[in-house]
């Protein structure tokens, strides 16, 4: 048992908070969100609103710089970003190094960290505000193409460069997707569809992984450092990850006679480790916002694309059954944002494990954004406390008296 009395007079008084549940690490005028309401906001806009009229790009502009852009700053930062969409050649070495079997996870990581290395002036915490918007517009530029050389990667093809003709999302697909033997087209009822589910994710304030942003920022490591980071933080299954897990979940379901009741009944059972993927959030409990957009939207491109995917109508039965438990309305435990985008993403051809590389794409303006304002606020070292709970002063015993 802990000794509270001692601890207080070794340490002083430590508020001991595991997941920091209840504990504010900065303050942020970023991102509003009301877990219990299920309320969004992106610098005050309503997530509805933006996932139906913005871009993605415009979103990124409104969450780094803090107001909406007008045509001519929109005009300026797309030319901007779509001038540095090519990245160093000798990065593609970098890549030919990595086994085919990598995660395009741990590729993507290594080649934004490895920017630190060919932008070396990141690394001086004094650079010019200049310098710093343009790490941020290289990160935003630069992204696309290593998730898409990620995946090339896996699949044994040899690269696309960027085609800097087309919009952010199109370009992206294309560099995924085209073959240097076919003809390739980019459908835009992808590339719309692509385009909201990144507005989508592209900010949650104080997740996992942003947190690990701030807080590896906050030690003045440079942005592609901490940017790299925060794509570690998000390939965990009980994060980023879990857009992969309720695919491979709801194959599972499927493959073994599609009965959603019985997997209802393995999430309830406290012996069993079995948890629903897609089902709960640390902040919402209430439906998430953006679960709504995207069941919609899952819906529409479904039906546009003519796809027909048993696993929309498993997960529909699925979270009908939940819905309608006790054990789910007694922990509100509602679908996330996690449970409908994996269904997307498969309609759009984007295998699933670079699931979790689109979420990255689409977090990457809100990373920047919550790095950004750690940084002009000047806040402190990240650094939590503990309760220390291990053995007492002991002497050193030689080795050969053990
Ligand atoms: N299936 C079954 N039971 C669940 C689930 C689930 N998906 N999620 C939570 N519970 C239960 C827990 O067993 C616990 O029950 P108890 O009170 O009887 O012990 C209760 O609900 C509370 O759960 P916690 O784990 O304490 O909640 P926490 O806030 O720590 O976790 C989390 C949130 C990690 C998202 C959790 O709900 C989960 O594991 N969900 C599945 C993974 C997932 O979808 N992650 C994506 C998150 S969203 C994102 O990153 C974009």
């Amino acid at each position: 048992a802990i000794d509270i009395a001692k601890l207080r007079a070794s340490t002083g008084l430590i508020t001991l908070d595991p997941g920091y549940k209840n504990t504010g690490s900065t303050t942020s005028a970023i991102t509003f969100l009301d877990g219990e309401k299920g309320i969004l906001r992106y610098r005050g806009y309503r997530i509805e609103d933006l996932a139906e009229k913005s871009t993605f790009l415009e979103v990124a502009y409104l969450l780094i710089y803090g107001e909406l852009p007008s045509q001519a700053e929109y005009e300026n930062f797309t030319k901007e970003i779509t001038h540095h969409t090519l990245v160093h050649e000798d990065i593609k070495k970098i890549l030919d190094g990595f086994p085919s079997n990598a995660h395009p996870m741990g590729v993507l990581s290594s080649l934004i960290c490895s920017l630190s290395a060919f932008y070396p002036n990141s690394l001086n915490p004094n650079r010019s505000e200049e310098e710093v918007n343009l790490s941020i517009i290289r990160l935003i530029a630069k992204m696309p193409t290593f998730a898409a050389w990620a995946y090339k990667n896996e699949m044994g093809h040899p690269v696309n460069y960027p085609d800097n003709t087309l919009d952010y999302c199109s370009n992206f697909l294309k560099m995924m997707f085209a073959l240097p033997a076919e003809k390739y087209d980019v459908d835009p009822v992808v590339a719309k569809a692509l385009d909201q589910l990144l507005i989508l994710h592209a900010d949650h304030e104080q997740n996992c992984s942003t947190s690990t942003v701030r807080i590896v920022g906050s030690s003045q490591a440079s942005i592609y450092a901490s940017i790299s980071a925060g794509i570690n933080a998000l390939w965990g299954p009980l994060h980023g990850g879990a857009n992969q897990s309720v695919i491979e979940m709801l194959e599972a379901i499927k493959a073994d006679g599609g009965d959603a009741k019985k997997y209802l009944d393995k999430a309830k059972d406290k012996n069993d480790p079995f948890r629903l993927m897609g089902f709960g959030h640390r902040v919402y409990k209430n439906f998430d916002p953006r679960a709504r957009i995207i069941k919609k939207a899952a819906d529409d491109v479904l039906g546009k694309l003519g796809v027909n995917d048993p696993i929309l109508d498993i997960a529909k039965e699925l979270e009908h059954a939940a819905l309608n438990d006790q054990y789910f309305i007694d922990r509100k435990l509602y679908p996330n944002v996690d449970f409908y985008s994996g269904i997307i993403y498969r309609a759009l051809g984007i295998p699933t494990d670079m699931f979790t590389v689109m979420f990255a794409l689409g977090r990457l303006p809100g990373w920047i954004a919550q790095w950004k304002e750690m940084r002009e606020n000047g806040e402190p070292i990240g650094r939590p406390r503990q309760v220390y709970v291990g053995a007492n002063e002991r002497d050193y015993i030689s080795m050969n008296k053990r």
